[in-house]
């Protein structure tokens, strides 16, 4: 009898533990958001949140209102969806609500690399240092250098310049935007290793043709992945990949490179110095390719799709273009030499500006997380308060939250190349709700502690793309729609569900 009610109580503890986990016991309390944990134990509302997150937080908003805190896959996640109360959040210290922590746990999911404790702390230093300033200078003339080779390496050669070539967009620009980022970040191969300038040349175009190939595979794999969704044989193919790129950018390889950028540089000698081991430092260098390209290519395709789809916008962009590059002393002449485009250059250009603000605003769809490390209070600004758990998130979405905010941006699912833009011709910054100035108008960039470090370098990057696409080429689209992929929405910068064929070919 005794042996009997032994196992029955153990049974019973084991139960309850059970039912615990899956959150069955957990209610909401008084002052906490609304909760709704959905009709399945633990997985909550996971599967419709993967399916379209977009459309997800639109149907709890309808229901709950802008604070709400809902279960996925066993955790408990507070959406905070008032633009107005973006700024308390965001700068909330970093003892309530951490990005830290969060981001380490992808990262060494994503990518296998283990972080020091301080890690971010180094990305924060090294990325002020080399990711902007005179930094920012030198890695846009490495960027220049690249896409020349990348872009233009048929110019002289080019028999026939009349001759349209057929490709896909969106394959198109990720491809250029990738290679030439990842030879401007990880560096060049010598011309002494390969007996001259032009072979070198040659094999960094093949050789970063192909990581690009692999980069696309791994980059197909990360939605279900974030999400530990893995089928087995795609958990086998992603160790292929992740050995591919560990490889392809050890530091062993990269010691026999030149142009590495200082950035790399100093956040591999770093930690080289610290004792980290290079099997460890060569999976913080995939973290990195992966940060650096993972939305620049996408984010290129977009503008430039925005750009084609609207030639009055087009067609402002190329008056700019031709004006700076008029005012530089350049010009683009049949045999002449190839216009350099400066980082000074880039800096007058307005109107490309408010364009490409204005793409990433339709185009970026990140979630912004936190770690909730102590129970809190959430202060809005309108005076609500909400009571969040240890051991919850708070997210914020501001593709729906802010940037599709019809009040903030009246038509807001139109493309208006002019919308950051003054009258006098100047940046726009004064965006209103409720008659209220929104700081936080636009976030593809994300905002605080996480805030991207490389988007001056980024910006940099997608205008020299358009500036060369305009100077030397002739490019139209075959076909004007596409759709975006439901399936990216919280990864970044989306991307189409289908390409869009186009065709270029050279100015004469
Ligand atoms: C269009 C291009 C880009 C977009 C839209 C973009 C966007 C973002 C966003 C939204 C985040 C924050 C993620 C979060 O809060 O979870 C981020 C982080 C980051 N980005 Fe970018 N990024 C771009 C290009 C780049 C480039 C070119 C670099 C490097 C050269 C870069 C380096 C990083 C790094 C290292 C982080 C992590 C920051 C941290 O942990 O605090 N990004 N990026």
């Amino acid at each position: 009898m005794g042996l009997l009610l032994s196992i029955f109580i153990g049974f019973l503890a084991s139960l309850i533990g059970g039912l615990y986990l899956l959150g069955v016991f957990r209610r909401r309390q008084p002052g906490e958001p609304p909760l709704d944990k959905g009709l399945i134990p633990w997985l909550g509302h996971v599967l419709e949140f993967r399916r379209n997150t977009l459309k997800f937080i639109e149907r709890m908003k309808q229901k709950h209102g802008d604070v709400f805190t809902v279960q996925l896959g066993g955790s408990y996640i507070t959406f905070l969806q008032d633009p107005l109360s973006f700024g308390p959040l965001v700068k909330e210290s970093k003892e309530k609500l951490d990005f830290v922590e969060y981001a380490g746990d992808l990262v060494h999911r994503l990518f296998g690399y283990k972080g020091e404790e301080d890690d971010h702390h180094n990305l924060v230093v090294y990325s002020n240092k080399h990711l902007k300033g005179d930094g920012l200078k030198v890695l846009t003339q490495a960027m220049m250098t690249n896409l020349q080779n990348l872009m233009l390496h048929r110019i002289d050669g080019a028999a026939d310049n009349s001759t349209w070539t057929e490709d896909e967009l969106f394959m198109y620009s990720y491809n250029i935007m990738f290679r030439a980022g990842y030879l401007s970040l990880f560096g060049n191969t010598t011309p002494e290793s390969e007996g001259s300038e032009e072979r070198s040349k040659e094999k960094d175009r093949a050789e970063s043709e192909a990581l690009f190939s692999e980069f696309l595979k791994y980059d197909k794999f990360v939605p279900n992945m974030a999400y530990r969704a893995l089928t087995p044989s795609q958990t086998l193919e992603v160790k292929r990949l992740l050995e591919v790129f560990w490889n392809a950018l050890s530091m062993q390889k990269m010691r026999l490179k030149d142009n590495i950028s200082r950035w790399i540089w100093d956040m591999w000698q770093i930690r080289n110095e610290r004792g980290m081991k290079e099997s460890m430092t060569d999976r913080l260098m995939f973290v990195l390719l992966f940060a650096s390209q993972g939305n620049t290519g996408p984010a290129s395709f977009w503008l430039l799709f925005f750009l084609m789809k609207h030639p009055e916008a087009m067609a402002a962009v190329k008056e700019e273009v031709d004006r700076v590059v008029k005012e530089s002393g350049q010009e683009v002449r049949r045999g002449g030499p190839l216009v350099d485009l400066t980082h000074e250059m880039l800096m007058k250009t307005p109107i490309l500006d408010s364009a490409l603000e204005e793409s990433l605003r339709l185009t970026s769809g990140n979630l912004l997380n936190r770690a909730v490390l102590q129970d809190m209070t959430l202060k809005l600004a309108d005076g609500r308060e909400y009571f969040v758990r240890k051991g919850d998130m708070v997210v914020m979405f501001p593709y729906s939250a802010v940037q599709l905010h019809p009040e903030i941006h009246p038509d807001p699912c139109s493309f208006k190349y002019d919308r950051f833009l003054n009258p006098d011709g100047s940046k726009k910054t004064d965006f209103y709700m409720q008659g209220k100035k929104v700081k936080y108008y636009n976030m593809p960039w994300g905002a605080g502690s996480s805030m991207c470090p490389g988007r001056f370098f980024a910006a940099n990057e997608m205008k020299q793309l358009i500036f060369l696409m305009l100077l030397y080429f002739e490019f139209e689209l075959k076909n004007e729609s596409t759709e975006v992929n439901f399936k990216r929405w919280g990864f970044g910068v989306l991307q189409p569900d289908r390409d869009v064929p186009f065709r270029y070919r050279l100015r004469d």
